[in-house]
């Protein structure tokens, strides 16, 4: 644990230093210190109008950051803290604005993540973490990638291996009415709404919950890659069809292809001459939510002139998270519907 020690001393002494969560790796600095997390911001390249979650480990220290609790907040967190849920509440004086853009509310999780409970217990301090990654860029699931997107630019890096979940939490704003989800995750619509029935999805721009504004996170192109990636949407069997034909356009222009491809379609696209990222069963969301973001990275890496992939289509409670992240990543959509 002296890894731990040393990381909680450099957090209070204003460094950065990025940790494993159960969803993705974040890049954590003292919450309370400006100038700490002023430097998260320059690290990422992070506009500095998209606000931050605060980490805390247990309900209890949520207290000196928000200026009430409603009843709902205790339902939630009593059902999924620690856990990949983040909860947006009115805040209190002391969270500076650095952290919260200037909004009048602040996000807030409880990491389950051992490693990210054992840094937040030994500093005995909230941390401000983003996901780990340079801004654009897709979340860090493994340390890796936090080294190549921030490894010269952070003081340490604590390495618990790849995340479990893969895709980041599902962020639920309190402080509009009826409550809305800003940013589906791994905590599903079905979960909350056996707590909130009328709970929302989307961000309220009436209302103005946040100012009006939707959560950064939730624009268009957020996780993209540098590659052109070309989603293709709707049922299995023509989203294929119109995947090989894309394929064999691009392959008839020399163009270099790569397809990020559920392990059960590998069977009918075998054949073209292109390179193949395997994101996992079709059938087993969990594990494709797992490595989906290290294949977006890799299908960068390839160096091919244009990436194809085909959206889940499974009814999982994760898929509809899934669906979201791999739309944001795609610079092209095409739906291709019998119906
Ligand atoms: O799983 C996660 O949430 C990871 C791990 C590290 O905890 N963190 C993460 O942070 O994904 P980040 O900064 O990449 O995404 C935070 C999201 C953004 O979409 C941001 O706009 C939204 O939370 N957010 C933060 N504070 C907010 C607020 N006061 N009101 C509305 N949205 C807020
Ligand atoms: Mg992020």
């Amino acid at each position: 644990m002296a890894l731990i020690r040393r990381a909680a001393e450099c957090l209070r002494a204003g460094g950065l230093v990025a940790f494993p969560t159960e969803t993705v790796y974040g890049l954590g600095a003292h919450a309370l210190d400006r100038l700490a997390v002023q430097r998260v911001f320059a690290a990422k390249e992070r506009p500095s109008n998209d606000p931050l979650i605060v980490h805390v480990a247990a309900i209890d220290d949520i207290d000196p950051l928000v200026v009430d609790i409603p009843r709902l907040a205790r339902e939630l967190a009593a059902r999924f803290w620690p856990g990949p849920l983040t909860m947006v509440l009115r805040r209190s004086e002391r969270v500076p604005d650095e952290v919260t853009a200037g909004l009048g509310t602040v996000a807030i999780r409880v990491p389950s993540h051992p490693i990210a409970q054992a840094l937040l217990r030994c500093a005995q301090l909230p941390i401000a973490a983003p996901s780990a990654n340079r801004f654009s860029r897709p979340s860090p699931t493994r340390a890796a990638h936090v080294v190549a997107d921030l490894g010269d630019r952070i003081d340490m890096i604590l390495d618990g291996g790849p995340t479990r979940v893969g895709l980041e939490s599902t962020v639920i704003d309190l402080t509009s009415h009826p409550p809305a989800v800003l940013r589906p995750g791994a905590v599903d619509s079905g979960a909350l709404r056996a707590v909130i029935p009328d709970v929302r999805f989307g961000p309220d721009r009436a209302e103005g919950g946040t100012a009006g504004l939707p959560a950064p996170g939730m624009l268009p192109k957020h996780y993209a890659p540098v590659t052109p990636l070309t989603l293709f949407e709707g049922d299995r069997t023509t989203a294929i069809r119109e995947m090989v034909r894309a394929a064999q356009h691009h392959l008839d222009r020399r163009q270099s292809v790569g397809i990020l491809a559920f392990a059960g379609d590998l069977e009918q696209l075998r054949g073209l001459r292109v390179h193949f990222l395997d994101l996992g069963s079709e059938s087993d969301p969990a594990a494709v939510a797992s490595r989906l973001y290290a294949v977006l990275r890799e299908g960068d890496e390839l160096g091919v002139d244009t990436l194809l992939a085909r959206n889940i289509t499974t009814d999982h409670p994760l898929s509809t998270a899934i669906q979201d992240r791999l739309r944001r990543a795609s610079t092209h959509r095409t739906q291709s519907d019998r119906s």
